[in-house]
């Protein structure tokens, strides 16, 4: 085998693209992409992220969403990756976003992006959010069997070499999964 040595970078295929959701103190909603972030415990959400409007906001509400990027709405979700809530306050609905109230923590869910997880600042230190899940909720209509049905969410995933997000049509993985009916 002849390997390309590409150097340190950070590379982890697939990788998600996470739409975080929290309020500001007046409580409007704001929301950002995040693509270097994964589950590290049952209960457990960590996610590298630099200082943004997002964090501003998580450290006063201690409570942040996650939801998944989906086909339908991958405008939506790369516009709030390229904006800031700092520069533009009604980021979250000039992104065409409607926001409903977690029953579960202090911040947003957005009513385009059927699943989210629910989670409450453990702590946030040197860059590196840690949250507990609290709950994590999926619109009926992305449920089959009462089961969270990927076919349906159409969940997007970012590629660090290229930049760019993959949907479901284009990524590969999937649709060998969809052939093999896993
Ligand atoms: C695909 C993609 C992935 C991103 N991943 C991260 C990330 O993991 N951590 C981070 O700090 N910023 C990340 N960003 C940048 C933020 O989303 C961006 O700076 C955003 O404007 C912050 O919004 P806010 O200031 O309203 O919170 C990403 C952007 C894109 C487009």
């Amino acid at each position: 085998m002849s390997r390309v040595k590409y150097g340190a970078k950070p590379i982890m295929l697939p990788q998600p693209v996470l739409i975080i959701g929290t309020y500001d103190e007046n409580g409007v909603p704001n929301a950002m992409n995040a693509a270097w972030g994964i589950t590290t415990d049952f209960k457990e959400i960590t996610i590298s992220l630099s200082e943004h409007k997002t964090t501003d906001n998580f450290k006063i509400r201690k409570a942040f969403t996650v939801s998944m990027a989906t086909e339908d709405y991958v405008v939506a979700c790369d516009y709030v990756g390229i904006e800031s809530g700092r520069n533009v306050p009604d980021k979250f609905a000039k992104a065409g976003f409607h926001a409903t109230k977690s029953e579960f923590v202090d911040a947003p869910l957005i009513d385009e992006l059927p699943m989210a997880l629910e989670c409450k600042v453990k702590s946030f230190e040197d860059g590196i959010l840690i949250g507990e899940i609290v709950n994590v909720s999926a619109d009926e209509s992305v449920v089959t069997d009462g089961k969270i049905d990927l076919k349906k969410l159409k969940p997007i995933a970012f590629d660090p070499c290229n930049n760019v997000a993959w949907g479901r049509s284009q990524y590969d993985i999937l649709i060998m999964r969809k052939e093999e009916k896993l």
